[in-house]
């Protein structure tokens, strides 16, 4: 019998911080006018010291699993989409999913940048549908204000921070990612790339003195890149679920810039109200915009249980990756929100107890096999 990957929950979040061009504009040789009419930013959200890749998509998981009505020890794989993790190891995935107290999960990062979030369902859904995973939890989050040079104009004004996730849940039951793709061109790795901080060029002096700990970017070629996948991409998946563009509900893209998006607007003939935009409040959060967007779709009722939804993103690597969904229905009925509250606080605390017991327990257990080793010496 087939199985089908469907959408069961979403959910989002984004640092409080507002940092709107108008304020960047002071300490960078930019204006308002030039970043609204080159990319259709206005604003977007910069994660303070307490707020990290980890924490964002700890609360985007969570509104998830709360829409779907899941318990966390039900999920069997976290799958976190960033280029900007919280370390390079332990992956972030491992952290959400201590954090969740999901006792029964594999989890792991995926780095395909901007299309990160497009990579991730298509490799949970193919899990889901091979039957080797039942519930899987994917995750988009960036923190690109933490490797951006907020005094290089060209790169600081179009990134933004975030984090959205998804719940994705096997059924027999057709629907849910209907065809996906993922493509890659590595060859064209360097017009878009942070150089150091990797095993190639680990941080030293040198690198922070010559700025390498920071975005690279070639915008004219990247955008060049862009226009040309999006429209190609789009066809593409839309062929491979059997489907016609005028089958398509909504297409929600990679926000990175609304002239790329309004270019694939034009290519596919399709008017601009069936793309989702809310890259001016947001700018670019890479592998959190499709999930944001996606949200926020939901909200103002834009995306409906039954829709049909395109998603299409493109990013470094070079990597470019599309999806089609006929959404879901969220499991849970919604709570007042005093009541979500609280069954968030009693679901997560003992999460957090078992997370310290489990430190203090490998201490101890530590402390004893070398004071046992000692004895036997
Ligand atoms: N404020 C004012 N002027 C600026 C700014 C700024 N923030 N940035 C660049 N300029 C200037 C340039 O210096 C240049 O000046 P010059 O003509 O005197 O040399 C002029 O504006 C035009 O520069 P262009 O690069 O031609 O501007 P363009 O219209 O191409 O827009 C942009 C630049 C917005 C970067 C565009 O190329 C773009 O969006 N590219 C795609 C970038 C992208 O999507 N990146 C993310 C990929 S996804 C991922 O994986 C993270």
């Amino acid at each position: 019998m087939a199985r089908y990957a469907h959408i069961v929950g979403w959910g989002m979040a984004v640092p409080q911080r507002v940092v709107t061009n108008h304020e960047l504009a002071q300490f960078v040789d930019t204006s308002d006018e030039w970043i609204v009419t080159r990319t259709g930013i206005r604003e977007r959200r910069v994660a303070g010291p307490q707020e990290s890749v980890a924490t964002l998509s700890i609360a985007a998981a969570e509104e998830a699993l709360a829409v779907a009505g899941i318990s966390p020890r039900d999920v069997d794989l976290i799958l976190v989409a960033t280029a900007t993790p919280e370390h390079l190891f332990p992956a972030t995935a491992c952290l959400v999913q201590d954090a969740l107290g999901a006792s029964k999960a594999g989890a792991f990062d995926l780095l395909a940048a901007c299309s990160g979030f497009i990579y991730a369902l298509h490799m949970a859904a193919a899990a889901i549908r091979a039957g080797t995973h039942d519930i899987a939890l994917v995750i988009g989050a960036e923190t690109f204000s933490r490797i951006v040079n907020w005094r290089d104009r060209e790169t600081c004004v179009l990134f933004g921070d975030g984090a959205g996730a998804v719940v994705l849940k096997g059924s027999e039951a057709l629907g849910g990612v209907l065809a996906s793709m993922i493509r890659a061109d590595g060859s064209g790795g360097e017009l878009l790339i942070l150089p150091a901080g990797g095993s190639r060029m680990p941080i030293s002096e040198a690198v922070v003195r010559d700025s390498c700990h920071f975005i690279r970017m070639n915008g004219r070629e990247v955008f060049r890149f862009a226009t040309r996948v999006m429209e190609k991409a789009t066809r593409e998946v839309v062929a491979q679920a059997g489907l016609c563009l005028e089958d398509v509900d909504l297409i929600v893209p990679h926000q990175a810039n609304i002239r790329i998006i309004e270019t694939a607007a034009k290519g596919l003939g399709l008017p601009m109200d069936r793309f989702f935009v809310n890259i001016d409040r947001y700018g670019n959060t890479s592998a959190a915009s499709i999930p944001i967007a996606l949200c926020e779709a939901v909200q103002q009722e834009r995306l409906k249980p039954g829709d049909t939804v395109v998603m299409v993103a493109f990013g470094a690597g070079l990597t470019w990756a599309a999806a089609v969904v006929q959404w879901g229905m969220p499991l849970a009925r919604p709570r007042p929100p005093w009541l979500e509250r609280l069954a968030r606080i009693t679901r997560y605390l003992p999460a957090q107890l078992h997370s310290r017991t489990m430190r203090l327990w490998r201490r101890f257990d530590a402390r004893m096999s070398r004071l046992l080793q000692r004895e036997g010496e």
